[in-house]
This record gives C-alpha cells, sequence and structure tokens, in this order.
C-alpha cells in the first residue's frame, strides 16, 4: 500500500533501538525524511547508517535527553517543521511504589507526560497551518492494564492520553491527528529487562521466565518492532485522516476486553 507520506518530514523520538526503532524503519519505507534520536551517540549513529543504507532515506542523527529543554531544542533545530512527530522516550525503572520519591515521580511524569506534550505544543501550529499533521504516542499496555512495579508508567501514561483526549479534538479540523500505540510485550531491550527483573522476583531462569510470559499472550509469542512500526506508519498515512483520539493496543490479545 502507498501510504502517500512520501517526502513528508518526521520526527521519530528515542529512536535507536526499540520500538522507537521501528516506527523510523517504517517512515524510511514509506519515504519519509528522518530525524531520528537516542543519548547513546555511536548506537544512534550506527541505527541511522542501517537505515539510509537500507531503504536510501535522508536521515539525520540527534544525540540528546528527549525529556530535557536542550535535547528538544536540538530535534527542532534539526527539523523545525516536521509532518510527523512520533513520541517516545524511556519508561521508568521497575520499582515497588512505595519506594518512589518525589523526585522519582516528577521525573517519570516529565519522562512519559509532559516531555510529549511539550514537542506537541512546539509543532501542532506548524502542522495546523498547513493543513496535514501526524502525532503517534508511544505509551503503553500499561495505561489499560496494570503491570506490576510499573504504576509510574501507568500513571504518566494515562495522564498523557487523557491531556491529549481533548487536544486530539480541538485540533482534529486542522487536519491534525494525535493517536496513541499501547505496546504489549514487544521483543526489545526492555521487554528483556523486565523479564530478568521478573526471573529474579520469581526465582526462576529469564529462559522459563520469557516463556511463562510468552504462553499468557493468546497469539503465543511476543511482538516485535517491525509489526509495530508498520502500524505507526499507517497511522501517520494519508489513509489516516479519519483516525485520532485513539488508543491501539498492540498485545497479541493479551488484554482480555471487549472494547
Ligand atoms: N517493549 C515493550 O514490550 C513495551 C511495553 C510497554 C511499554 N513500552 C514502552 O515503550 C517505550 C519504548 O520501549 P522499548 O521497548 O522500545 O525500549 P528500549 O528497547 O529500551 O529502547 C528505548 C529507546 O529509547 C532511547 N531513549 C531512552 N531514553 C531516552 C531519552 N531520555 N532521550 C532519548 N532517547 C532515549 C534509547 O536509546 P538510549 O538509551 O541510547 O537513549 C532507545 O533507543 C518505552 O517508553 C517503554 O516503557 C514498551
Amino acid at each position: 500500500m502507498d501510504l502517500g507520506i512520501s517526502g513528508k518530514k518526521a520526527i521519530v523520538c528515542a529512536s535507536s533501538r526499540g520500538l522507537g526503532r521501528g516506527c523510523a524503519e517504517a517512515l524510511a519505507d514509506a519515504g519519509c525524511e528522518l530525524v531520528i534520536n537516542g543519548r547513546d551517540g555511536p548506537t544512534l549513529e550506527a541505527t541511522a547508517e542501517a537505515i539510509r543504507s537500507r531503504t536510501g532515506a535522508s536521515v539525520t542523527a540527534v544525540a540528546a535527553d528527549v525529556s530535557t529543554a536542550e535535547g528538544q531544542r536540538a530535534l527542532l533545530a534539526a527539523c523545525p517543521d516536521p509532518d510527523i512527530l512520533v513520541n517516545n522516550n524511556g519508561g521508568p525503572p521497575r520499582r515497588d511504589f512505595t519506594e518512589l520519591d518525589r523526585q522519582a515521580m516528577i521525573d517519570g511524569v516529565v519522562q512519559n507526560m509532559v516531555t510529549p506534550i511539550e514537542l506537541i505544543q512546539a509543532v501542532v501550529g506548524g502542522m495546523q497551518a498547513r493543513h496535514f499533521g501526524r502525532i503517534v504516542n508511544i505509551t503503553s499496555l500499561s495505561v489499560m492494564m496494570p503491570i506490576p512495579g510499573l504504576d509510574l508508567s501507568s500513571g504518566a501514561r494515562a495522564g498523557l492520553t487523557s491531556f491529549l483526549a481533548g487536544v486530539s479534538r480541538q485540533i482534529a479540523p486542522d487536519g491534525v491527528t494525535i493517536n496513541n500505540i499501547l505496546p504489549g510485550k514487544m521483543d526489545t531491550d526492555r521487554l528483556r529487562a523486565g523479564i530478568k527483573w521478573g526471573a529474579e522476583q520469581a526465582g526462576i531462569s529469564p529462559e522459563d521466565e520469557a516463556s511463562r510470559q510468552a504462553q499468557q499472550i493468546p497469539v503465543g509469542r511476543f511482538g516485535n518492532p517491525e509489526e509495530f512500526g508498520n502500524l505507526c506508519a499507517f497511522l501517520c498515512s494519508q489513509h489516516a485522516g479519519y483516525l485520532t483520539g485513539q488508543n491501539f493496543m498492540v498485545d497479541g490479545g493479551l488484554v482480555p476486553t471487549a472494547f
């Protein structure tokens, strides 16, 4: 399917690895010009080069912490007028809620709620003026279903979701959409770290914990960044102009809900 976004400019935050990279790869396949991001410069450069050589896309690498004002300035300097913004960031570390002090809670809210809102504020005016914009936020299944040790992640991302539910309707008349993709258990470095944490808690091997978790998913396996990225690219496409303010679970059926 031609997604109709060849030549569009996209900022994909936190995209040197994992789900962000999956989104960047799929947008490059669709012909977008990319700005990709991560904190570790060598990893980011290697990803940029891999995407360029595989797809021929223009890829600018911005090594920066997206949660900071300087990091956001650097991203926007590299692409002042994006047509597409994919908001992504690291998630808070797994921790029992009793162990979270005030600073940890503020950091989590900045990371997963304030940062995407700030970036949307910075780019939405231009998108509205050009009558085209696609904003996708990578949130989490934890918005729908609690995950042990990730209460801060759930709370901050649910806050983002509710905040943008109104904003998405406000800007819809100007051809700008905002949607959220909720990853379930996608096979990335972060998932593997969570499996290690779960194995330690249960006193079993990481292999046994991975197998236990995969068996709980109706599809019977973890998801992968490629299938996640393809949904993101579709939501950024010309075909998705009638989809806004929605939450798309990519979870292999893990959350047993009818709606
Ligand atoms: N994988 C899953 O199953 C799953 C499930 C639910 C929710 N999520 C959420 O989805 C998001 C992506 O997860 P993932 O599995 O793709 O994680 P990942 O494999 O750990 O990759 C994270 C990416 O974000 C970058 N990054 C992290 N913090 C950053 C920062 N402050 N500024 C800029 N870049 C940053 C990392 O690069 P550097 O480390 O070099 O900065 C890396 O490229 C996370 O918020 C995660 O909590 C994932």
